[in-house]
């Protein structure tokens, strides 16, 4: 075979294996195999040298012209397969800016203890101090000391959890366990009438426990904030004016207070404390049952009999309490129509506070 056939065989080689690479390293290995310093063009041109002198001008032309081709060839090539690779790339690394990101939900706090903690606020600004007691707690300081009489209806077991004593296996008869979990706050005056001289201005926030079925008014754990005030020379006014600050703090500045008489053992006089309802501003409306007016809370002047148990001069001091329901609060403010949703843990209502 002449150079001349032997290098257009070897350029249609090359030609041929440039088009069927398909990726860059393939392209490159075809460009070592045959120009690389070993390959197979270099080779062929390395041979011109023994070449006689007539016939190595036209066989240099030629082998020259094959090496031109075929660089070009594979440059154009390599080209071709970068802007496929680029466009793959770009292709699987694309981004799509339309899907709806990925939202984290951070963790909050449970809106009853929120309004709690408002109403716990509202009342330390006004200089009360916070006092706990406990939730499991003595017939006395539940009833006894806060003058229920020993037939009083809400000492019924219908009403109150009764704790056992488990080293007995009787049955739990009215009035046979003197220990309870404690039905309202208010046995926290009484600890702290033990515990403090008057001046007292104390707040007791705490979970309080009924035997009721839960239903969109009533649950059987709720949490209640105690409010006592034991002082020289306290009067009805000054209970009333501090429910106004309260509620306007905790409602509204536009909202009014109501207070109806109503009977507690502990306290005489008593009222039921209500707020003008949110929704109609008083005038009557579905969601206050056309009152205009919304209960919140109970209240009333410290029965002497209740200063008697830890020892207080009723001649010397007078005093106000009040107790709030938390979830109660929490309904009116945020308009829910059903207490057992704040205690059902369904993160699509929590969400929204
Ligand atoms: N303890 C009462 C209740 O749970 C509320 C109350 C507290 C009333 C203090 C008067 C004074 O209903």
């Amino acid at each position: 075979m002449s150079i001349t056939d032997e290098l257009g065989a070897l350029r249609d080689e090359v030609l041929s294996a440039v088009a069927v690479a398909a990726t860059l390293n393939d392209l490159d290995a075809v460009r070592v195999a045959y120009l690389g310093k070993k390959g197979s063009l270099t080779g062929v041109l390395r041979g011109l040298g023994s070449l006689s002198a007539e016939e190595r001008p036209a066989a240099g032309k030629i082998a020259n012209e094959v090496r031109v081709c075929l660089e070009e060839a594979i440059s154009a090539k390599r080209e071709a397969l970068a802007s496929v690779d680029l466009a793959r790339r770009i292709e699987s690394e694309v981004v799509d800016v339309t899907l709806p990101g990925r939202r984290r939900m951070p963790g909050k706090q449970h809106v009853i203890n929120e309004v709690l903690d408002e109403i716990v606020d509202t009342f330390v600004g006004l200089g009360f101090s916070i006092a706990e007691g406990p939730e499991v707690e003595l017939d006395y300081y539940n009833f006894t000391a806060l003058n229920h009489p020993a037939d009083h209806p809400a000492r019924a077991l219908q009403d109150t959890f009764y704790v056992r004593d488990l080293s007995g296996d009787r049955a739990v008869v009215e009035g046979e366990s003197d220990v309870l979990l404690r039905t309202h706050t208010s046995p926290v005056q009484v600890h702290v009438m033990e515990n403090q001289k008057p001046p007292i201005y104390v707040l007791a926030p705490g979970k309080v426990y009924r035997r009721d079925v839960a239903d969109p008014s009533h649950l059987p754990q709720f949490t209640q904030v105690e409010g006592i005030v034991i002082d020289e020379g306290i009067t009805f006014g000054d209970l009333k004016g501090i429910l106004e600050h309260f509620v306007k703090q905790i409602f509204g500045e536009e909202r009014k207070v109501r207070l109806r008489p109503h009977f507690f053992p502990f306290t005489e006089p008593s009222a039921e404390v209500d707020v003008s309802c949110g929704i109609c501003g008083g005038k009557g409306c579905r969601s206050c049952g056309g009152e205009g007016w919304l209960e919140i809370l109970g209240c009333g002047m410290v029965d002497p009999n209740v200063f008697g148990y830890p020892g207080i001069d009723p001649e010397r001091y007078t005093g106000f309490a009040f107790g709030v329901g938390a979830e109660r609060v929490a309904a009116l403010k945020y308009g829910i129509p059903d207490l057992r949703l704040f205690i059902e843990g369904d993160m699509r209502f929590l969400r929204q506070f």
